[in-house]
């Protein structure tokens, strides 16, 4: 059940009317649905049927510290990329032991917080990260578990930006270097070899390209285990497709029922990093029609909301659908949905059909839970957007819009520009 339904032709997250929330909150807004997290978490945990494993959701996707708490009650882990993911992730509760810390320019401090917080394994992407881990670890008399972050060298087949896994990107290291990574962290004295990990990229929708780097990556697991490595987990990474559109990717069901008999003869404890498919569909990106106009080539409706608060079309091209939040019997148009950013990239939809709006009328932009306000920026010093929670028929604001001083508040003006009072006489 989709719990971003119309009832008598208003869209409602859950119980609560999202022109209602508008009225109160303003707009843009994102809003995240509780119970369609809810739901994701418990498909992605119940597929693993028994099958040892650590949920390590990829914080990147949504960071947003009550979406972390409810994923943390609910017992996920954490996939982190910095040390500001680290804090976050502490700080919703998360322990070191259900996280998991990939990324190819690990700091010595965030290397450092890791190590203190106790994490489950640095997914380490270079031979250069993985001396610095043991050095670093060294000083602070720890020892760090670590995996090798593994580049099986496989299309995953979605957009270049979000692959990850082939050779010609900076992630991981290729199968033969990884080996010697492993040889070479056995003889570091500061590091203990615990797991494996690989990521391919995100978005994906077959289940191919998860089955062919799963069974290099088990292949390997026994090439490692032959030279006398200890390897417990088995970090098969993140990337699992979201109906945008017309896609079908594989149900978290499918997936594991797939991705476990490949894993099961090496005996290790699966780690998986999904970030999209648990949050993707779980939250939208509402915004309200500022003008309309028109040139003898187009449509354009502008809304209040831009690139700077959803970026993925102007970067992947990605699609998400739109549509108003009131249905009202209108003659259909075909038009841009831009936003007010002075990019010609700012746009949320090209050439798309939908029911003539006018100024005022609130859009909702679908499935817009990840990547969403995690890449938003300050870009045209526009305020960052509010974020908003539905559970049942209530709903919180779970980060406040950001002011206008919230946009200089870390700024400082040397004192040779401060308006000296000589200066202010004159
Ligand atoms: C290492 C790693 N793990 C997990 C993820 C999450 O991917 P997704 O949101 O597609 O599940 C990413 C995303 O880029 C990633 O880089």
């Amino acid at each position: 059940m989709d719990h971003f339904h119309f009832k008598r032709g208003r869209l409602y997250a859950e119980d609560v009317n999202l022109s209602d929330v508008a009225a109160k909150v303003g707009t843009p807004f994102y809003v995240y649905s509780h119970a369609t997290l809810a739901r994701h978490i418990q498909a992605m945990e119940s597929a693993f049927n028994g099958y040892p494993h650590v949920v390590c959701y990829a914080l990147k996707a949504n960071s947003n510290g009550a979406v972390l708490r409810l994923l943390a009650q609910a017992g996920m882990g954490a996939d982190i990329v910095s040390g500001g993911e680290l804090f976050r992730a502490r700080k919703a509760g998360i322990p070191g032991q259900k996280i998991v810390y990939a990324g190819v320019g690990k700091t010595e401090s965030e290397i450092r917080d890791a190590l203190r917080a106790r994490i489950l394994m640095f997914n380490v992407e270079s031979t250069e990260e993985l001396r610095e881990i043991d050095r670093v670890a060294g000083l602070m008399a720890r020892r760090a578990p670590i995996a090798l972050r593994v580049n099986p060298d496989i299309d995953a087949g979605t957009h270049p930006y979000i692959t990850t896994g082939m050779k010609k990107y900076k992630f991981g290291m290729p199968v033969e270097e990884a080996l010697e990574g492993y040889r070479l962290a056995r003889r570091l004295r500061n590091v203990d070899v615990v797991g494996v990990h690989k990521h391919i990229g995100s978005q994906l929708t077959e289940m191919k390209p998860f089955l062919e780097s799963a069974e290099r990556l088990v292949n390997f697991v026994g090439r490692i285990r032959a030279e006398g490595m200890d390897i417990r987990y088995l970090d098969m990474g993140g990337g699992l497709g979201i109906r945008y559109d017309t896609e079908t990717p594989p149900e978290p069901s499918e997936w594991l029922r797939n991705l476990i008999p490949v894993v099961r003869s090496t005996g290790c404890t699966l780690v998986i990093e999904p970030g999209r498919s648990i949050v993707g569909n779980a939250g939208m990106l509402v915004t309200r029609v500022l003008y309309r106009k028109r040139n003898d080539l187009k449509n354009f409706i502008i809304v209040d909301a831009g690139m700077n608060d959803l970026i993925r079309p102007s970067l992947y091209n990605a699609y998400h659908r739109i549509e108003p939040l009131v249905r009202k019997k209108r003659a259909i148009i075909r038009a841009d949905i831009v936003g007010p950013i002075c990019e010609s990239g700012d746009f949320f939809a090209h050439d798309r059909d939908l029911p003539e709006v006018r100024r005022g009328d609130l859009l909702g932009v679908r499935s817009a839970g990840a990547y969403g306000f995690t890449m938003a920026s300050n870009y045209n010093s526009r305020p960052r957007v509010a974020e908003v929670l539905v559970r049942g028929d209530r709903f919180h604001v779970v980060r406040r819009r950001e002011t206008y001083s919230d946009l200089m508040a870390k700024e400082q003006v040397p004192s040779f520009l401060k308006p000296s009072r000589k200066r202010a006489a004159k």
